[in-house]
């Protein structure tokens, strides 16, 4: 009798742990490699927008990463003109290492082109819209971010999953209570 109800003990808290940690691990930073195995490169003729689709079946977090793998190229942060422009003249930053690594340190939209302008214009370009993970969560101290971009407000509602997730191990943990009782 008692050692069974030693027994129960132990597995509720063991779901209380999975339950306080699960949160956790789905916060936890992420490093995207840039166009997936295929990396940073002009973009074939038949794929001109393999970057843009690449973009759209991901989401990026504010403390997430973007990895550049390239060779013979470079990899150029720039403003909205220079991406829609593929006009390299006045980069945010460059790189040419072949292998950069980018931290996405605040929302709204980050834009990277080829410094090749022929590269840029046959596709190899780059828009990712950063997301806040927690809206919640103390300013930046460089809070020097004017108005939030219009895509970002939208885009923050729907990153929602963890109460229902939490929800569902707290009816799991009611579950295995009903089933030992
Ligand atoms: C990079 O450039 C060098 C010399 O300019 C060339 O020999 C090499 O084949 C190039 N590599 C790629 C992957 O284009
Ligand atoms: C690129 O933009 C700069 C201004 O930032 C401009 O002076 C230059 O003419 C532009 N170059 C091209 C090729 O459009």
């Amino acid at each position: 009798m008692v050692s069974s109800m030693g027994g129960f003990c132990f597995t509720t808290l063991l779901l209380l742990i999975i339950t306080a940690s699960a949160p956790a691990a789905i916060t936890s930073e992420e490093e995207f490699k840039v166009g997936g195995a295929a990396g940073w490169r002009q973009p074939a003729a038949i794929e001109p927008d393999m970057y843009r689709r690449w973009a759209q079946s991901m989401k990026f977090h504010v403390g997430d990463s973007l990895r550049f793998v390239y060779k013979n190229d470079s990899v150029m942060v720039v403003d909205k003109y220079g991406f829609y422009h593929c006009n390299s003249t006045n980069p945010i930053s460059v790189f040419k290492d072949g292998n950069t690594l980018i931290n996405l340190e605040r929302p709204g939209p980050v834009y990277f082109v080829s410094g090749d302008p022929d590269h840029c214009k046959n596709g190899q370009r780059l828009m990712v819209e950063v997301i806040t993970l927690h809206p919640q969560s103390p300013p930046q101290p460089t809070a020097a971010s004017p108005a939030p971009s219009p895509f970002s407000g939208t885009e923050s509602f729907s990153v929602a999953p963890p109460p229902q997730l939490v929800l569902f191990y707290i009816l799991v943990v009611a579950t295995s209570i009903s089933i030992h009782i």
